[in-house]
């Protein structure tokens, strides 16, 4: 037990400890980005603090210096199975520190630890760390071990392991990684077996706060080469840390999620039991990822590719155990009332979109309605049809969920209530199958590598600068960007525009982002305050905190953009801009596809 004698630390209290401590320490504070990563094709959503941050991970200057925090809003999709346990979320809030080529490992681990035992107070005793044991490419961390030793933690608190558990990066194929050093709060409770450790699940060690010392990149060909800059890259879960704080079971017992377990409990009138009542803690969790994905600055809608599925699944779910409640659609309007209440000034885009958010919600819930009605249709007919059998085969039930999104919950009551069983191992043995499949088409996605900074991206980012220019000066400058994605062969520009544009608008669209190539015009980065570059007339997410620092990038006459870059020097290494494609991304927003010449 920590803290018995002290107050309960809020969400609130945390994240301004935290960002606080490392200000005193020469950090500068960043905002949160958006969960939606900008020309990054590699990822579907903010998965670390880091993400945003990788060019100056890799070498580049950042407008703020070598030191920053900040509290960033993640989604993880891969751990939603373990969604509903004691510490698992798809969306979270990561605190987070970084050293661009500043402090490394020792001063890294001591900056953490004086936060945990000075200023969260947790007993020096109930933490254990974990440390990289070395192999054939990277050697062992011994330079981690000593800093421990010298904070006075005992032998027994630290503990060596492999790549699997001491290896952080990169998050897709390629990109900034390195060994880590992982801190632990011991819950005191009896080791499981002799070799438990922080590795096992048995619940005993709970991971807090993660230290990567990102020195390396891995390449394409799998091979490794030290980066420019020896980084640190940490990444504190707040839930966590406030289950921990707090005394709590779980993070869904902590100030950002018990709320929203108490609306659903009235709403159900069934009583939540923190053991059990895993469906609760999935409803609350889900429906939270889906507010902030839809409320993101850059909110995307639900559909059955990349981010807008994920989105789409998230909100199917809890549809679907809404049914099992008989909760009403009333349902999506009083939780997103309270997520968006309880987070509004910390995320102020959820109060902006607010009737964005509720109004998906409401659509998503009579589209999914009349999927059910139609599964429902057809699984009554595969039903009957094995009527006098006593099962229905795990292959009809999974082809009802994935040809017609019909939850194979739903197959088992109908066939149940005629008496019929359903095959679910063999449903599972399918499923597993599809999901293997879902997995190496993730992979293919990773492949480009996280945020791919070529020569020919890099062309292609100062071409969608241009395009973006042209839209506006055709087209209007109420047009604004929603969405860009670039990869090796084009750019994606996705912008608000309520019709498809004619062949004249393209051509000009076309013919003055050749005009700026053609007339070699300097590309200019400059760093200003997010207020100074509205002064000046600069389009961008303005997502950043009014006096922080951002660098602008300029084409004299065609462009002012807030961005990160990175840009070629001058227009000219454009060549020529070929438009591919123009066509419909979503309601309200069109889709270029472009391309550069050389
Ligand atoms: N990027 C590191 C993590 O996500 C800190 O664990």
């Amino acid at each position: 037990m920590i803290r018995e004698e002290m107050k309960t630390i809020t969400s609130d209290e945390l994240r301004k400890m935290y960002t606080q401590f490392f200000r005193q320490r020469d950090h500068q504070e960043i905002s949160s980005a958006s969960l939606l990563p900008e020309n990054d094709p590699s990822v579907l959503f903010t998965t670390a603090g880091m993400h945003p941050l990788v060019p100056y991970l890799l070498g580049e200057k950042h407008p703020l210096g070598t030191r920053l925090v900040n509290y960033q809003k993640c989604i993880r999709t891969g751990d939603i199975d373990e969604v509903g346990d004691t510490t698992h979320l798809t969306f979270f809030e990561m605190l987070g520190n970084w050293s661009l080529g500043d402090y490394f490992k020792k001063e890294s681990i001591t900056m953490s630890f004086t936060f945990l035992t000075e200023i969260l107070h947790i007993p020096m005793n109930q933490l254990a760390v974990t440390i990289f044991e070395g192999d054939d490419i990277v050697p062992k961390d011994v330079e981690s071990k000593q800093a421990w030793i010298s904070l006075g933690l005992n032998e027994n608190q630290i503990f060596y392991y492999g790549r699997k558990e001491n290896w952080w990066g990169p998050a897709g194929q390629t990109g900034p990684c390195g060994s880590d050093t992982e801190i632990f709060f011991d819950t005191g409770i009896e080791k499981c077996h002799e070799s438990c450790g922080p590795a096992c699940n048995c619940g005993k060690y709970i991971e807090i706060w993660n230290n990567v010392f990102l020195e390396y990149n891995k390449n394409e060909d799998g091979s490794y080469t030290k980066l420019k800059q020896k980084n640190v890259d940490t990444g504190m879960g707040l839930e966590r840390v406030l289950a921990v704080l707090n005394q709590k079971n779980s993070v869904y017992d902590t100030d950002v999620l018990k709320p929203i377990i108490d609306k659903i409990e009235s709403l159900t009138g069934f009583q939540y039991d923190d053991k059990t009542n895993r469906d609760y803690r999935i409803i609350a969790d889900h429906i939270r990822a889906a507010t902030f994905i839809l409320g993101d600055k850059k909110g995307i809608v639900p559909s059955n590719s990349e981010q807008g599925y994920i989105v789409r699944r998230l909100i199917r779910r809890t549809i679907r155990l809404m049914k099992k409640y008989n909760i009403s659609q009333d349902f999506f309007f009083e939780i997103t009332e309270l997520i968006i209440g309880m987070n509004k000034e910390i995320y102020p885009e959820l109060m902006e979109n607010r009737t964005f958010i509720q109004s998906q919600l409401e659509k998503e819930y009579i589209i999914f309605n009349k999927t059910i009605d139609m599964g429902l249709k057809k699984a009554e007919k595969y039903i009957s049809n094995v009527l006098g059998a006593d099962i229905l085969s795990g292959e009809i039930a999974f082809k009802l969920f994935d040809t017609y999104g019909f939850p194979v919950e739903f197959t088992q009551e109908l066939a149940n209530e005629k008496g019929i069983r359903v095959d679910m191992n063999e449903f599972d043995e399918k499923f597993k199958e599809h999901q293997e499949k879902s997995r190496l088409g993730a992979e293919v996605k990773f492949k480009g590598g996280l945020a791919d900074h070529s020569d020919r991206t890099t062309k292609l980012h100062t071409a969608t600068h241009l395009l973006n220019g042209a839209l506006r000066t055709v087209l209007g400058p109420e047009i604004f960007q929603k969405g860009s994605n670039i990869t090796a062969d084009r750019l994606r520009f996705d912008f608000s525009f309520g019709r498809k544009l004619t062949n004249e608008e393209l051509e000009q669209v076309n013919f003055l982002v050749n005009k700026a190539i053609s007339e070699n015009i300097p590309v200019v980065c400059e760093e200003m305050s997010v207020s100074k570059a509205k002064e000046q007339g600069a389009i961008g997410v303005f997502d950043s905190k009014y006096q922080e620092k951002v660098k602008v990038y300029s084409v004299k006459g065609f462009s002012k953009e807030i961005c990160g870059g990175p840009h070629v020097n001058n227009t000219s290494e454009l060549k020529h801009f070929i438009i591919l494609k123009e066509e419909s991304s979503s309601a309200g927003v069109r889709r270029i596809k472009a391309t550069i010449k050389d």
